[in-house]
């Protein structure tokens, strides 16, 4: 097994009460909070790693505020002031999170179909990801310390996890990775923590009538300073050891420990995704919307957005009033029906490939 598996593993030995569960129920010992977000737009923008580009290369679905925008200057915009509503359930976050789309290649033609999302079953309340969206959490970095504090992010801050340019096991990230569900997962989504040993950083090499879930754990430390930098990524670091979760250490160069955000996203790929004919040589029918048929290059997408300190209160409020899906006594919920009613037309139009099948993925993207 890879080394970051093993290590990971022991320390959810050490401490398995304070690591999410898939859809569990443990409310009363969750270190994290957690909750759903409908879609906003499906569209080829970025306003992280492309400002002002329309459209820009490959293809996102993307969550939060609806002042999501080609460009999000971060001494200009100020997300909470702009947007009118967000497609989270919490109000005050008007963050955007954004993930790549992934394409099913028809192994019969060579024709791209957009693989569905769908919700992540068993979070009750969180209910309003069936028009696609994602989970979102932000966690205590796992310390086996309850106390440990964080400081949220500040306005400006955004982030990029992943490498779309990947294609083998890299040890940069090891909090990004794909969980195959079978049929009696597709509502709970599997059990057992991210990233651990029933996933894989690539997409599973077998059927997943269950769907795949998609995990992307971004980094819990900040120089403090910038709330950028040029690849979007040296800002902020991932705390020294085997895995993306052991963020308790934070090195002398990113000392300030934020919260760590992880994203779930749910594909469906029951039906003739996940026929056995279809898989030559283990290989998945799918492609990530830059290309990448191999599941290596998955990323994710941060963009903070949270009005005053809506976020630092339900940090300190973590195990005391806010805990996984219930952090109504700190924050304010809108219904899920008001969440997915939160919508942006695309700015970047075109046939994304929801229900048509299409001869290229959209950008002209080369699968290689
Ligand atoms: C979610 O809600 C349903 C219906 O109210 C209930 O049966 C189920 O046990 C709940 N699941 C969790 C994980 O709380
Ligand atoms: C995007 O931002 C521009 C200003 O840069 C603004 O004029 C425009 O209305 C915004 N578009 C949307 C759809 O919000
Ligand atoms: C391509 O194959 C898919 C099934 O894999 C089928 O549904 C679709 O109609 C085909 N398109 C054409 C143009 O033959």
């Amino acid at each position: 097994m890879f080394w970051q598996t093993v290590a990971l593993s022991a320390l959810f030995v050490r401490n398995a009460s304070a690591v999410p569960q898939a859809g569990g129920g443990n409310s009363g010992s969750a270190d994290f909070l957690r909750f759903g977000c409908s879609q906003l737009v499906v569209e080829r923008t970025d306003p992280l790693v492309n400002p002002g580009l329309l459209p820009s290369p490959h293809m996102h679905q993307v969550v939060g505020g609806n002042s999501f925008n080609i460009t999000m200057d971060p001494d200009s915009i100020d997300p909470p002031k702009t947007s009118t509503c967000t497609s989270c359930i919490y109000t005050e976050d008007t963050s955007n999170y954004w993930t790549a789309s992934i394409y099913f290649k028809s192994p019969e033609n060579g024709t791209y179909k957009r693989v569905p999302q769908m919700a992540n079953g068993r979070l009750n309340n969180t209910l309003l990801e069936q028009d696609g969206g994602l989970t979102v959490y932000y966690m205590r970095p796992f310390s086996g310390t309850k106390t440990m504090k964080m400081t949220a992010m500040r306005p400006g801050f955004r982030m990029l996890a992943g490498d779309p340019t990947l294609r083998s096991k890299s040890t940069k990230y090891p909090g990004i990775c794909h969980r195959c569900l079978q049929k009696g997962d597709r509502v709970s989504g599997g059990s057992g923590a991210p990233c651990d040993s029933k996933d894989t950083a690539e997409f599973p090499n077998k059927p997943c009538p269950g769907g795949i879930r998609a995990t992307v754990i971004f980094p819990s430390c900040w120089d403090g300073k910038n709330v950028d930098s040029p690849d979007h990524r040296s800002h902020v670091a991932y705390a020294p050891g085997s895995n993306a979760l052991a963020g308790d250490k934070c090195p002398s160069t990113h000392p300030v420990r934020i919260p760590q955000v992880m994203y779930e996203i749910m594909y469906d790929t029951s039906g003739a995704m996940s026929d056995p004919k279809y898989f030559q040589n283990g290989k998945q029918p799918l492609v990530y919307s830059f290309g990448d048929p191999t599941g290596y290059g998955a990323h994710g997408d941060y963009l903070f957005g949270w009005k005053d300190d809506a976020l630092q209160r339900a940090m300190d409020n973590l195990g005391k009033g806010c805990a996984s899906e219930d952090c109504t006594k700190i924050l304010k919920i809108q219904s899920g029906k008001d969440a997915i009613a939160c919508t942006k037309a695309q700015q970047a139009k075109e046939d994304v490939g929801n229900s048509n099948w299409l001869t290229e993925i959209p950008g002209n993207i080369m699968v290689q």
